[in-house]
């Protein structure tokens, strides 16, 4: 306990106190609650030495920690100068964090269907269709309206977030996530916490030949390794079709929500239904379909409707059936230039250029997710697929 009645105390006090403000970047919390701050030693005339321990060698956030931690303690009255020890955790100690972090959850699946977290799977029957775009998007657009919101890109040989949420370097190379022990931190861009296939594989060569078993295993491991903390939300985009992954979900995730994208052209609806029958069929309740690529506005202000009308819609329409309430159509995401420019530069269209048509209608459609809530009306029991 510090004595007060010691200015030495007082200010080590302070100090402490300033650094509860600085937040671990890939965990996310205060760094004086991660056992990370060992000691603050106050010598008289006002120097400090905080005693940093970070969780890894070479944790790639040490920098702004330290940097974080400096400025802190620097910023407290009294304080004339500040030295920053910088060590790392001894295994007891990282073991012994990890386990307060997991809140003595067992290990498995984090995304029970007893979690508070909202898990919307983001399907298609068709690839291309923009589940990509549509997911990046409405992340950083329920991020911006306070929820904590986690992405997993399961789209093992097509895997395409780490780029669209700028996480990727000059190269295009996603990167590597931390791991402290056997749990892996995600990447945070634009206030969502990433992981993809992405991040893992130094070949995109390795991936592309992985069969059922081992898709299946990465996706278990995705859902059960990475440290999301408590996410309100968890998108998960999804390759395209009916395929390995797609079962793997819905037995991994049979609680899980299902939003269809599909295009305007009316012949997309059958594939589109597909994907949501297989999805149901593990228990998974389709809450809504995206039209995407819906008309492109011309300068003239006329509409030219690309990829023809009425696919939302048709979809929506075959969806519903056999499911006790109706699939709405929960937007139509028009064709737009700086939504693509968005994704291809990292900065989605919803924070780039929200007055965008296409970023409006994608505000819109995460509006009206977060007032479906997560509703248990119409939801089946989970039925397992073996
Ligand atoms: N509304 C839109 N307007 C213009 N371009 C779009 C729109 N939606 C998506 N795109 C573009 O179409 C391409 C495909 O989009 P995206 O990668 O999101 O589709 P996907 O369904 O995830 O594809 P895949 O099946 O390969 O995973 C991207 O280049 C994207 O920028
Ligand atoms: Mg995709």
């Amino acid at each position: 306990m510090a004595d007060a009645s010691h200015p030495e105390d007082q200010l080590g006090t302070a100090v402490l106190a300033a650094l509860g403000r600085v937040i671990d970047p890939e965990i996310r919390r205060p760094v004086t609650e991660l056992d990370m701050i060992r000691g603050v030693d106050v010598q008289p005339g006002g120097s400090v030495r905080v005693d940093l321990q970070l969780t890894i060698v070479g944790c790639p956030a040490a920098d702004t920690i330290e940097r974080d931690v400096r400025a802190a303690a620097g910023s407290v009255a009294g304080v004339a100068a500040v030295d920053v020890d910088v060590s790392v955790m001894d295994p007891a100690v990282r073991r012994a964090l990890t386990e307060r972090l997991r809140e003595g959850r067992p290990k498995g699946v984090q995304f029970t269907p007893d979690s508070l977290t909202r898990v919307i799977a983001v399907t298609s029957g068709k690839g291309g269709v923009g589940k990509s775009t549509v997911t990046a998007n409405l992340a950083v657009a329920l991020a911006r309206r306070g929820q904590r919101v986690g992405i997993v890109d399961v789209d093992v040989h097509g895997f395409s977030i780490p780029g669209l949420m700028g996480l990727t370097d000059a190269n295009g190379v996603a990167p590597r996530p931390t791991r402290v022990d056997s749990m892996i931190l995600p990447p945070v861009a634009h206030d969502v916490k990433v992981v993809s296939i992405g991040m893992f594989v130094d070949d995109v060569s390795t991936a592309v030949s992985w069969r059922g078993p081992m898709l299946h295993r990465t996706v278990n491991q995705f859902l059960s390794d990475v440290w999301f903390g408590d996410l309100d939300v968890l998108l998960l985009d999804m390759p395209p079709g009916t395929g390995d992954v797609a079962i793997s979900v819905g037995q991994l995730l049979p609680h899980a929500e299902v939003l269809v994208v599909t295009t305007p052209q009316a012949a997309a609806a059958d594939v589109a239904e597909r994907s949501g029958i297989v999805a149901r069929q593990t228990g998974q309740r389709v809450i809504g379909v995206v039209e995407n690529m819906a008309g492109l506005v011309q300068p003239d202000g006329s509409v030219l409707h690309l990829f023809g009308e009425g696919g939302g819609d048709e979809t929506a329409r075959r969806l519903s059936r056999g499911q006790d309430v109706p699939v709405p159509v929960l937007g139509r995401v028009p064709l737009s230039v700086p939504l693509r420019a968005g994704g291809d530069a990292g900065l989605p269209v919803v924070l780039g250029d929200p007055a965008d048509a296409a970023a409006v209608a994608l505000d819109a459609v995460a509006d009206r997710l977060t007032a479906m809530g997560r509703g248990l009306a119409g939801r089946k029991l989970g039925l397992s697929l073996s």
